[in-house]
């Protein structure tokens, strides 16, 4: 593993299940890491359990709602004034349909039980934050030709899903996001890529009452795999990919689990014919 030395990450959700192992990856590497959530008991565990495994020393807390694009944007410029430079943007924090009801996965959620205030609430949190970072963090990675926006989308299956509303459009938006992006800041150094962890993973966004075997999910330790690979130079030009996280195979070669995991951003086969007054646009 390349060691990730004066790079400085950001990453949202950290205090969750995900997000404290991406958090712990990235310290192990050597990197600066701003772990910021809306917990701030969890941020707290944290920081006491990164000190009791002596990876301190890179890391530091913050306090961030990305539903709100002032402390999106004020947490950037804090991470680039105090590191000078930001230059890995993990979007991973997320609202799950346990905000709705703990036995969502049983039980679906109907529309009448959603409030438009909830329905606002996943937009912002799920989707709007990724782009508020992203926007406060592309401009100094663009200057700096080298960058890397990693998100956490969902699998296929949970965006189209019925009774998995708000969760499951507002990912489906954050990956379309995620693809134009990558398409936009191609040949900037900045990559844009997306990671899921391939079906319900161990952490508390699935409830005890989902009846799963907490065995038979996905260790999130799994998601550290295509990420720190994404991470490194190595994958300098990877831009516009999707990861299955749970299709990494930590002991193959990175050209083997690549090609066990990877695949396009999204639905581009989808993507490719519009009815187009004049012929087809440029993608
Ligand atoms: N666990 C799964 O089965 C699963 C499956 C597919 C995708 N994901 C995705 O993985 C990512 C990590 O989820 P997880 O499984 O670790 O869940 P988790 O609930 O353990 O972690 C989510 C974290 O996001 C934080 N968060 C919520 N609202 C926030 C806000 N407004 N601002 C900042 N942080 C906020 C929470 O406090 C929490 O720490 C999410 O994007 C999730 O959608 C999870």
């Amino acid at each position: 593993m390349q060691t990730l030395n004066g790079r400085t990450a950001l990453v949202t959700g950290a205090a969750g299940g995900i997000g404290r192992e991406l958090v712990g990856a990235l310290l192990r590497a050597g990197a600066n890491v701003v772990a910021a959530d809306v917990a701030e008991a969890r941020l707290e565990e944290l920081a006491q359990s990164i000190a009791r495994e002596k990876l301190g020393e890179g890391l530091s807390t913050r306090h961030l709602d990305i539903s709100d694009q002032h402390s999106c944007a004020a947490s950037v410029a804090a991470v680039q004034a105090r590191f000078g430079t930001l230059d890995i943007l993990i979007n991973n924090g997320a609202l799950g349909m346990g905000a709705i009801r703990d036995d969502h996965m049983t039980k679906l959620v109907a529309i009448e039980e959603i409030t438009p205030e909830m329905w606002d609430r996943f937009v912002a949190v799920n989707f709007s934050g990724a782009w508020y970072l992203t926007r406060a963090a592309v401009p100094a990675m663009k200057r700096a030709g080298w960058g890397r926006v990693i998100t956490v989308t969902t699998s296929f299956f949970t965006m189209l899903r019925g009774g998995f509303h708000p969760y499951g459009p507002v990912k489906a938006g954050l990956e379309a996001m995620a693809a134009g992006h990558a398409k936009e800041f191609d040949g900037t150094g900045v990559t844009v890529n997306v990671i899921v962890p391939g079906g319900p993973a161990d952490t508390p966004m699935v409830p005890a009452s989902s009846g799963l075997r907490r065995t038979d999910l996905i260790p999130p330790v799994q998601m550290t795999y295509p990420l720190m690979w994404l991470c490194s130079s190595d994958a300098d030009g990877v831009t516009g990919r999707r990861y299955i996280a749970a299709r990494w195979d930590a002991a193959a070669s990175v050209p083997d689990a690549r090609r066990a995991s990877e695949a396009p951003i999204g639905w581009p086969d989808l993507a490719t014919a519009p009815v187009w007054p004049g012929g087809a646009p440029k993608a």
